[in-house]
Parts: structure tokens; C-alpha cells; sequence
């Protein structure tokens, strides 16, 4: 067979690189189950329109339930096909006719393989999207627990990559379960937007058949019918959009990756990761790899192109179906497949990450990470904080010409620029006085954190 379900029109054969350019099968084997599926509930519909007996209902829905135990007992069987069948489409029509004969023939009645692409990705994303939430959390626990294990360890904090101020590793780890907090809840919204069921569009202008949408859209599982028939074939934002919740919860995981890279460097020397995802060099004996991190950082850039891959196709698209949209489907699997990877090893990442505890605490007490507190303290004693930070620019230059920590200085070195400064000064300087001032809701104080442990804790237990 040549020209599949489109015979009648065409005399010539089709180019085999044509066929080759055009078939979709290779890929949209994916959506198998989701087209039998599917089919199933078509089928219902159009009886219920008068289309189809009850018997004939009945044998092909016989039918359309072997086929669909079948590709989930034996999801490979349908590669056999390639090459012989265009799309999922035309498989499933061909083994249902193969099965029941002519009668196979009437399920196609009142539908497209437009709608039906359309309802196969949605149901498909639909599933994707509840697989990639259960997994999300299960990254989300991981941090908490790393933060529950960190949650007296002092890391200097960075910005510009500069030591900035003292903060709890607990209170990093807690930076990153807030950003995938987000993630679930975009996707969860998305989730609603895919969850839409296009059927009884037909190929464009909406299904000549009284087919009830509404009850075909819930035996589906879907929430409500499509609203306008155009769109339903031709629309492919839910896919966009969810390709953007995977690219952006991608982007995550890689920050999180870089500081944990750099964490690991001998220049750091933050934390030890496990031997089971790191790697040897072929050639320096003495190198531990960091390349689970890598490649959490390096796939981002291939989920961020998945994104553009899929604007890119649809901004000049006329209304209705274009075959272009055909190639939506690559970018959505291999994201899906790529995120879904990169979560799981998360906890893996995370489970067995040694943090060098007074590493991290002998860092923050460098690099003058205190002078804030020492600024602030000044305040304290009725200095205007501009000022105040004058002082202490001083007095870290001061500091650093003898090579001392600020609270290496002596008292005549601090009253020397400010006669306000007391012997009460080392106390405000010292790791834990910091913390202990920052207990504001969203801070990094060790209540405030033990706290946001908890809320973490507990949005976790109330999902799902
Ligand atoms: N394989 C096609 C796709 O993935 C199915 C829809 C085909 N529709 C058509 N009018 N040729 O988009």
C-alpha cells in the first residue's frame, strides 16, 4: 500500500523520499494507546449519533480493546510497521479493519486525523505532565531533607559571585524547593489548559454528525469540548506552553547545578558528591567529575531549544492544520524524556551529597562576609546607616592592609575610625549573631528557616 487512507484520489505511487520526509510513524508510535483510545470513545460518540448499531458498537469497541491490551503488553509491535504505515492514525485504522473488516471502515466517520492528532497529544501530555509532578516532588523532598541535614551549616552567601553575607546551606537548599514549588504549580495550571478534548472538530470545521462533545470530552477524561473547531486542529500552545514549564523547571535545575559544581571545585571545597554519579577521567587519575551536575546544566539548553523549536513552527502558520504541525511531536517527547531524567537524578544528586561543614563555616567567615553585621551594629548605636557603611569600608580596607579578618582587628583599630565602637563589637561580628538577626519571614536566621522546613514539609504532604 502506497497512499494509505487517501487511495482514491491518487494514481502515481509516493516518492519514496517523500514517504520518508512524511511519515510519522517513527515517532507518533508514542501515542498509540492514546489513539485507541481515543477511538474508543469516537466510537461510542457516533453511535450515539445514530452512526453505528448497537452491535456494531459493540464489535468494535471488541475490537479497539484487544488492539489497545496489545500495545500495552507489546508497545515495540507497532516498529514492525514502519515504512508500511504513515502515522499512528492509519496503523490503528488498518489493524481495526484487518480485525473486523468492513465494519472497521465506519469508525472514521465524522473524523479527522486532524482532531484526532490534536486529542492523541493532549491525552498524552495530560499523562506526561501527572508523571513529571510525582517526580518534581520527589526532587522537592530531597531538598528538604538536604536542608533538614544542613540546617546548622554556614555557607557564605554570593552575589557576583562575591562573598556577600553568611546564610544556612539549609536556607540554599530551601531556594531551590521554592523555584520547583513553582514549577509544579505552573504545570498543574498548564495541566488545565492541555486537558481540553478537540474531538468533533473534524478537520477544520466542526463534525457533521450530532455527536454529544460534552459527554465524549469526560469519557475522555477531558474537562470540557474545544470551542471553536479552528482553533482545536490548528492550536498548539498547550504544547508551547508546557514545553515552557519544562524549559523553565530545566533552567532550574541547572543554577542549582552550576553552585554545586563550583561548590565541589578545590577552590570551594563545599561538598563531596557521590561516587555513583560522578566520573574519572580517562586520563588524570586524581579527577572526580561532577557530570550528573553537567548534564543537568547541559540539558537545559536542549529543553530550551524544544521551546523554540515549537514557537518557531507555529508563528507563521495559517489557519487551519499545516503538516508542519507534524512537528510538534519530537521536541515534546524528547523534553519530556530529557526533564524526566534530569528530576530523577535529583534525589540521587542530593541523597548523597557530603556538605564539608566547617569548610563552608571557615568560607563564611572570610572574605569579610560580616561587615554588614558590623554596619549594622553601628546603626545599633545611633550611627545613619550611610555613614555607617563608610565606616566600615574603611575598616575593611584597614583589615585587609594586615591581612585580618574584621574580628581579628583590635578595639583601638575600630575606634580609631569610630569612637562609638565598643568591646560589644566581637559579638556582633561572630557567624551566628548574623543569622541569628535575620529571622524575618523569608530569611535565612536558623528559625526562620526551621520554620520554612516545615511550611516545605507540609505543602508537600497535601499534594496529591
Ligand atoms: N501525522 C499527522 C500529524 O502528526 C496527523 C495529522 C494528519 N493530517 C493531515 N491532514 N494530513 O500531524
Amino acid at each position: 500500500m502506497s497512499r494509505g487512507l487517501a487511495q482514491g484520489r491518487f494514481d502515481a505511487e509516493a516518492d519514496p523520499l517523500f514517504r520518508q520526509l512524511n511519515d510519522s510513524l517513527p515517532f507518533d508510535h508514542r501515542l498509540l494507546v492514546q489513539d485507541i483510545e481515543g477511538s474508543i470513545a469516537w466510537a461510542a460518540a457516533i453511535a450515539g449519533a445514530g452512526v453505528l448499531s448497537a452491535d456494531e458498537l459493540a464489535q468494535l469497541t471488541t475490537a479497539l480493546n484487544s488492539l489497545l491490551a496489545e500495545a500495552k503488553a507489546s508497545p515495540d509491535l507497532i516498529l514492525q510497521s514502519l515504512g508500511r504505515d504513515e502515522d499512528v492514525h492509519s496503523y490503528v485504522e488498518r489493524r481495526l479493519i484487518e480485525s473486523v473488516g468492513a465494519l472497521g471502515k465506519k469508525l472514521h466517520t465524522g473524523r479527522s486525523r486532524n482532531d484526532q492528532v490534536a486529542t492523541d497529544l493532549r491525552l498524552w501530555t495530560r499523562g506526561a505532565i501527572d508523571a513529571r509532578l510525582g517526580e518534581l516532588r520527589e526532587a522537592r523532598i530531597s531538598l528538604v531533607n538536604l536542608a533538614d541535614r544542613e540546617r546548622a551549616t554556614i555557607l557564605p552567601g554570593y552575589t557576583h559571585l562575591q562573598r556577600a553575607q553568611p546564610i544556612l546551606f539549609a536556607h540554599w537548599a530551601l531556594a531551590y524547593e521554592s523555584m520547583l514549588a513553582r514549577d509544579v504549580a505552573r504545570l498543574s495550571d498548564c495541566r488545565a489548559r492541555v486537558n481540553i478534548c478537540p474531538l468533533g472538530s473534524a478537520a477544520l470545521a466542526g463534525t457533521t454528525y450530532p455527536i454529544d462533545r460534552v459527554k465524549l470530552a469526560r469519557d475522555l477524561g477531558f474537562t470540557s469540548p474545544s470551542a471553536n473547531s479552528l482553533d482545536a486542529t490548528a492550536d498548539r500552545d498547550f504544547i508551547a506552553e508546557t514545553l515552557f514549564c519544562i524549559a523553565q523547571a530545566s533552567v532550574h535545575l541547572s543554577r542549582m547545578a552550576e553552585d554545586l559544581i563550583l561548590f565541589m571545585t578545590q577552590e570551594y571545597g563545599f561538598v563531596e558528591m557521590g561516587d555513583s554519579v560522578t566520573s574519572g577521567s580517562s586520563l588524570m587519575p586524581q579527577k572526580k567529575n561532577p557530570d550528573a551536575c553537567e548534564l543537568l546544566r547541559g540539558k537545559s539548553g536542549r529543553m530550551i531549544g524544544s521551546l523554540v523549536s515549537i514557537l518557531t513552527t507555529m508563528k507563521g502558520l495559517p489557519l487551519a492544520y499545516n503538516k508542519d504541525l507534524q512537528e510538534d511531536k519530537e521536541p515534546l517527547f524528547d523534553a519530556m524524556e530529557q526533564i524526566s531524567m534530569c528530576l530523577r537524578v535529583v534525589p540521587r544528586v542530593l541523597d548523597g551529597l557530603k556538605v564539608r561543614r566547617d569548610a563552608c563555616r571557615d568560607a563564611a567567615m572570610g572574605g569579610y562576609a560580616n561587615a554588614t553585621e558590623l554596619a549594622d551594629y553601628l546603626v545599633g548605636k545611633g550611627v545613619p546607616f550611610r555613614e555607617a557603611h563608610d565606616i566600615v569600608g574603611r575598616l575593611v580596607r584597614h583589615a585587609i592592609s594586615k591581612y585580618v579578618k574584621l574580628e581579628e582587628l583590635a578595639l583601638v583599630d575600630f575606634t580609631e575610625q569610630c569612637k562609638t565602637i565598643g568591646p560589644d563589637v566581637y559579638e556582633a561580628l561572630k557567624l551566628d549573631t548574623g543569622l541569628a538577626r535575620r529571622e524575618v519571614l523569608g530569611g535565612t536566621g536558623p528559625k526562620a528557616v526551621a520554620e520554612a522546613i516545615e511550611r516545605a514539609r507540609a505543602s508537600l504532604r497535601d499534594f496529591h
